[in-house]
């Protein structure tokens, strides 16, 4: 287990959570009604699963694959610290990290 938090976009709500290892982000956040959408579940075609990561866990993560970096491409309000929350397996190291959900997402599976 490794405890995350995830932060709404506008920083008012503050979810912390006990993680089991092994499970994604994207699991994660669906199990505990965390608003992130996954449209593809996590077959790496779409960027609904975009998430911000603290900076001091960026680097306790494996590199993303090339595939993952084109998704991200197209996700909206990209940053340095972005990642595909389907990608990322919680692994012990990463107790304390912070999630922080993008103000929008573009849904382009469905259309919304
Ligand atoms: Fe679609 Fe992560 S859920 S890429």
């Amino acid at each position: 287990m490794a405890k995350v938090t995830f932060i709404s976009a506008d920083g008012a709500t503050r979810t912390e959570l006990e993680a089991p290892v092994e499970t994604t982000i994207l699991e994660l956040a669906h199990k505990n009604n965390i608003d992130l959408e996954g449209a593809c579940e996590g077959a790496l075609a779409c960027s609904t699963c975009h998430v911000i990561i603290h900076s001091d866990y960026l680097d306790r993560l494996p590199e993303p694959s090339e595939e993952e970096e084109d998704m991200l491409d197209l996700a909206f309000g990209l940053t340095l610290n972005s990642r595909l929350g389907c990608q990322i397996e919680i692994t012990d190291e990463l107790e304390g990290m912070e999630i922080t959900l993008p103000a929008a997402t573009r849904n382009m599976m469905v259309g919304s």
